[in-house]
């Protein structure tokens, strides 16, 4: 079995090499790329815990811990989160659950000891050693990790089915809260004996069922924050430390030609004012400036009306004669993009044109008059049934 004619997926570890190669090889060819079963990865490998440790640490308050409990036939599944108890335990079926333990290296210092074989990575990406436990037919079903893990067999054996097809599908059960995949079709499948250690990339759908009597398997999960998380923590940290007196300026502004406008003057202090997001597509910063200042300190948001109107009757309205007004909390503001322009209102983002962007932003009653374009009548709708307009009967009629 290789993942590619000269990268074998299949390896055999020794005392010496737990990953059946150098961690420089292994950082090179497997890291974050492909799958590694290492036979042996832990020749002669006796767990650092007893299962019922494992079951006692699963008591404790803060401890995190959950029981999975596989009805086959009916194909259901029952998840208890921890702190578990001993009537838990008691209940349990013959076969078909598995207790997991996260965290387990914070409790235990022999667990905590097993993470020495992993030095050859940035001690600040390991998170956790996470320790399962299962009776035959165990396991926490078909699913997707985000995370890079190893996967240690500790005591019996386990099945692990694998599917290394780049465009598997990710989509979860819906009926589970175990985010199960959907679709599970696996291109590898091992038995694995204690000592026997897998290695899965973030991202790869895998397997794991407790085969033929009690099993044990000790995850060691890495961490890797997304660029959302990133994002958001970066942020936090530098308007921490901005004074407030630093702000948007327009010393140089010039009258306004259409209004309501983000201008390509108003785009360029704007990066000025974000330094750190110069080099950002302008088309993101704009879509967000516009959400962003339609919605910055509004004391009060407009409520959409409790009955939608539908374009048909909109119409019907204002061919009779009726104005649209605009809600005193709705905020707006337009900005151009490629073959038109977005409206901003209240953190809200319609794409129109350009002539209805300028109007709706610069006529606080707008007069429709008799023909309204149906392009035009699909935005005044989202308007009205948003809240930021009212349509009214006109006073002069
Ligand atoms: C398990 O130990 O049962 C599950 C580990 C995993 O698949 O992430
Ligand atoms: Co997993």
């Amino acid at each position: 079995m290789t993942t590619s004619r000269t990268l074998p997926i299949e390896v055999r570890g020794s005392a010496k090499q737990p990953l059946g190669m150098s961690p420089a090889q292994f950082l090179r060819d497997y890291w974050q790329k492909h799958p590694l079963l290492i036979r042996q990865a832990f020749p002669d490998f006796v767990p650092p815990i007893e299962p019922n440790d494992l079951a006692g640490l699963a008591l404790e308050e803060s401890a995190l811990s959950r029981l999975i409990i596989h009805n086959e036939s009916r194909d259901r599944w029952k998840v208890k989160t921890g702190p578990l108890t001993e009537k838990d335990f008691a209940s349990t079926p013959d076969s078909n659950w598995t207790l997991l333990v996260q965290d387990v290296d914070k409790w235990d210092a022999d667990v905590a000891a097993l993470l020495e074989h992993f030095n050859f990575l940035p001690s600040w990406r390991l998170d956790d050693i996470m320790i399962s436990y299962a009776e035959p037919g165990g396991g926490v079903g078909p699913h997707v990790d985000q995370y890079d893990v190893f996967l240690l067999q500790g005591i019996g054996q386990r099945h692990w089915a694998i599917s290394t097809d780049p465009d598997a599908p990710k989509d979860f059960r819906p009926d589970v809260e175990l985010k199960q995949l959907q679709v599970f079709e696996p291109t590898n499948e091992w038995l694995l004996e204690p000592g026997d250690m897998l290695y899965l990339p973030p991202g790869v759908p895998h397997d794991g069922i407790a085969f033929g009597g009690p099993c044990m398997t000790i995850s060691v999960g890495l961490r890797s924050p997304s660029q959302a998380e990133l994002t958001g923590d970066l942020a936090d940290y530098l308007a921490e430390r901005l004074p407030d007196e630093l702000r948007y300026s327009d010393p140089d502004l010039a009258p306004a030609k259409a209004a309501g406008e983000i201008d390509r003057a108003a785009l360029a202090r704007l990066k000025q004012a974000l330094p750190f997001a110069a080099g950002m597509d302008e088309a993101t910063l704009l879509d967000w400036f516009g959400r962003f200042i339609t919605r910055y300190r509004n004391a009060q948001l407009p409520v959409p009306p409790e009955k939608a109107t539908t374009e048909a009757a909109l119409i019907k309205q204002l061919d009779g004669g009726a104005q649209l007004l605009r809600h005193p909390w709705a905020r707006m503001a337009w900005a151009r993009r490629k073959g038109g322009a977005t409206l901003f209102v209240n953190g809200h983002a319609y794409p129109t044109s350009v002539e209805l962007a300028e109007r709706v932003c610069s006529e606080r009653t707008l007069e429709p008059g008799k023909r309204v374009p149906v392009d035009e009548a699909s935005l005044l709708v989202a308007l009205v049934n948003d809240g930021h307009l009212v349509a009214r009967k006109s006073k002069r009629q």
